[in-house]
């Protein structure tokens, strides 16, 4: 039995791209393990928060000496990590904005970097603590990325990519709903994500 989490960052619902190619990841991931689980995390719905100084200082203060509200920013943090922590497959649907994720999903991130948790240091450098993970991006963009002369402006696939590896993640596949702006290329840029979508 496969625990799926599936991260959705899209502040649009109805006519996301990326919300519509993560969910057929999921779909075929779904044919594959019928009887697999899946955590549902959509970053866009209680947004997690910006980072200020108690977070930080609640991440650094032992457990012994948390205030309660160190305490629960902690186990808040601590609960999103579990979530990767448990999970056999990972998605995430990480449209471009502005060159980058969107804000949410980059304020995920500071919730769950954490060493201890998902890295740690040690003489040799960091290593990843999340194992045996299999990692879906479902990208969506209104420029194209994959190939051509924008590709040095793509600070999304290969920034989650590096987060994730930077956790352990290696095996990783993507999947690109790209040129979603581009007249010529947009009327089929969802399907042809949609048909490239191999579950390994
Ligand atoms: C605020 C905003 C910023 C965007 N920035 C970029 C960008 O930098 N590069 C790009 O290729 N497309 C950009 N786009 C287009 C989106 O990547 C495209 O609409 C994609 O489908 C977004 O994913 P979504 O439909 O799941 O929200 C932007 C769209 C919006 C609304």
């Amino acid at each position: 039995m496969k625990q799926i989490l599936h991260i959705i960052s899209s502040p649009r619902i109805e006519v996301s791209a990326s919300r519509k190619l993560g969910n057929s990841v999921l779909e075929k991931i779904q044919e594959k393990y019928p009887d697999s689980v899946v955590k549902e995390r959509d970053l866009t719905k209680n947004l997690v928060p910006l980072l200020e100084d108690v977070h930080i200082n609640s991440f650094f203060t032992p457990a012994e000496s948390r205030s309660p509200e160190q305490e629960t920013i902690n186990q808040y943090s601590e609960g999103l990590i579990s979530e990767l922590q448990e999970a056999d497959i990972i998605i995430i649907e990480s449209p471009m904005y502005n060159f980058s994720v969107p804000a949410t999903l980059r304020a995920y991130f500071d919730y769950t970097s954490r060493a201890g948790y998902t890295f740690q240091y040690s003489e040799k450098g960091p290593e990843g603590l999340l194992k045996n993970k299999k990692l879906y991006i479902a990208f969506s963009s209104g420029n194209i990325y994959s190939e051509g002369p924008y590709q040095a402006y793509d600070s999304n696939v290969p920034y989650v990519k590096n987060v994730f590896g930077f956790y352990g993640v290696t095996d990783v596949s993507v999947f690109r709903a790209e040129g979603l702006s581009i007249p010529g290329v947009m009327e089929n840029a969802l399907e042809k994500g949609i048909e490239s979508i191999v579950i390994d």
